[in-house]
């Protein structure tokens, strides 16, 4: 069975709460069991994992050299200001998919900019807990093209 890490960052953990206009009113548990359900359709395993700080998520995509098949990121506000994250992604060379619940081409400026994707192979944006279902499901299909 495929092995897929989700890496959610900074605030994720405060779904819910957190500006639902934008983000929505279900919870970060929510969106594991979500994960949970979708995984188990795909018929993969998901490990999620989610922190507050750049470093941690660097060196959780370090970890994941040699362990998982593909990851699934939403680096949250990192998206748009980290360098050491894309740069874990493409040193592991793990396939990933970017993930944003909000379209963030079509919100401030400085979040149209994402300095993730260049090391992904896909990004999903704007569609919410659905977007996690859509990143795996891209995984997968781009697993099975090698
Ligand atoms: C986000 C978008 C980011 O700009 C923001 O900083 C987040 C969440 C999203 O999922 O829409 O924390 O990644």
């Amino acid at each position: 069975m495929k092995k897929i890490l989700i890496i959610n960052g900074p605030n994720i953990n405060l779904l819910g709460l957190r500006e639902p206009e934008i983000y929505g009113a279900r919870s970060y548990a929510d969106l594991l069991a979500f994960i949970g359900e979708a995984a188990a359709e795909a018929g993969v395993e998901a490990h999620c994992f989610q922190s507050n700080s750049e470093g941690a998520i660097v060196d959780e995509i370090q970890q994941a050299y040699g362990r998982f098949d593909g990851i699934v990121i939403n680096p949250a506000a990192y998206t748009h200001t980290s360098v050491a994250i894309p740069d874990a992604l493409k040193a592991v060379g793990v396939p990933a998919v970017e993930v944003h619940l909000s379209d963030i081409s079509k919100r401030e400026a400085y979040r149209q900019v994402s300095y993730t994707s260049e090391a992904c192979v896909a990004t999903v944006a704007g569609k919410g807990f659905e977007g996690y279902r859509e990143a795996l499901e891209t995984l997968l299909a781009e697993r099975n093209e090698r």
